[in-house]
């Protein structure tokens, strides 16, 4: 039986699709270092585990609010200035928040501006909701190439994403980019979508910004949060939107069709998360150490921009390339000879690199880099 077009425009996430790899060459016997996941080992706090379990035994386990629940919306929208808990909605975490974005706000025919590289999942979410994704390559320090994503836009043109901390290079924006962006998007009438997934990891003395202190952007910046890598909270699937205008209730009347609230004790776990992390200080001081580490490690065998924020390496491998072989081809060669996993430039739209996740172990980490220098 035929299935339905916007399915065969998309393949499944190249990144979910290293796990039964993965699982397959461990149970062949191969000792395997993941550095593909971007999931760091640290566990999930005290407190979260604790007001989860205590939500769950006092029965939070019925039906909410679509949105999510009032106290945890409520806390969220007191980051926000000018905003209230009414523009906020809860939802399966930030790849759920975003595919919803896309189907609230494109029609067929409409382009959202994608810099490359970039996250796996947004060209074919863009994409479900029967838009177009138009690639813009970013400079080659990472940085936004602002000519070149002035020329993209157009009347056509709904949104553009823009993610930083970035995955998959680490870059971090700072306020003249998205004062640009700002004055590009009011010119030519496109939302900014923000995913601030790794809002929280940015190594000092870089400095994030948040885009939503720019208030006159505020009309159309929709920004993007997430649990998961913020209080490793991967497997709770909860993250957030946070947007002015009407879009939070577009998205709420949508979520109420699709998957209604998020699990309900699962948000009392993210409410014990959404103030104060006192985690967060010892993380990123352990993650800091590890990025110079992976860096200077990475920069023996390849070229590689230094990464401000988020806990990926993406060096440019093509230097290292044997003639007609792709970073694809490669990733899968160095997976096979040296059981080291790595994602390959092509999953984020930029063949000729690599996507190498430092939150592991410091000795993990010693033993990949170690077994790639022997094999190149
Ligand atoms: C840039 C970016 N956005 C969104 C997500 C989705 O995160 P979540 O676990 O909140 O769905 C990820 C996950 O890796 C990500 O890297």
């Amino acid at each position: 039986m035929r299935l339905a077009r916007r399915i065969a425009r998309i393949d499944a996430s190249p990144t979910a699709a290293f796990i039964p790899l993965m699982r397959d060459l461990r149970q062949k016997g191969r000792n395997v270092i993941n550095l593909a996941i971007g999931e760091p080992e640290f566990a999930t706090p005290d407190p979260v585990k604790a007001a989860t379990a205590r939500a769950l035994e006092s029965g939070r386990t019925r039906y909410d609010a679509t949105s999510g629940v009032a106290a945890l919306r409520e806390r969220l929208a007191a980051a926000f200035e000018g905003l209230g808990p009414e523009h906020i909605v809860v939802t399966n975490g930030a790849k759920q928040a975003l595919f919803s974005i896309f189907q609230a706000i494109c029609d067929p025919g409409d382009e959202v501006i994608l810099p490359v590289p970039c996250w796996v999942s947004f060209a074919a979410q863009v994409r479900l909701a029967g838009a177009e994704p138009v690639s813009v390559p970013c400079r080659s320090d990472h940085q936004l190439d602002m000519e070149a994503i002035a020329r993209a836009a157009g009347p056509r043109t709904r949104a553009i994403i823009v993610n930083s901390p970035n995955n998959p290079t680490g870059a971090v924006y700072p306020r003249q980019t998205f004062e640009n962006l700002a004055r590009l998007a009011r010119e030519n009438d496109f939302y900014i979508v923000s995913d601030e997934a790794y809002h929280d990891f940015v190594y000092p003395p870089h400095e994030a910004f948040t885009p939503w202190s720019l208030a006159d952007m505020r009309d159309r910046l929709i920004v993007v949060r997430s649990f998961s890598k913020a209080a490793a909270m991967t497997g709770f699937r909860v993250g957030y939107v946070a947007a002015a205008g009407d879009v939070a209730r577009a998205l709420e009347r949508l979520q109420s069709h699709l998957c209604g609230n998020v699990c309900t004790f699962a948000q009392y776990g993210a409410l014990a998360a959404a103030g104060e992390a006192p985690w967060l200080e010892a993380w990123l001081a352990e993650l800091d150490g590890l990025r110079r580490f992976a860096l200077e490690q990475t920069r023996a065998l390849f070229d590689c921009t230094e990464p401000e924020g988020a806990f990926y390496l993406f060096p440019d491998v093509r230097r290292r390339l044997a003639v007609g072989q792709s970073s694809r081809d490669f990733a899968m060669d160095l997976l096979l000879q040296t059981g080291v996993a790595m994602v390959p430039g092509e999953a984020f739209g930029t063949p000729g690199h690599l996507r190498i996740c430092y939150a592991v172990g410091r000795e993990k980490l010693a033993d990949a880099f170690e077994r790639l220098r022997k094999r190149l």
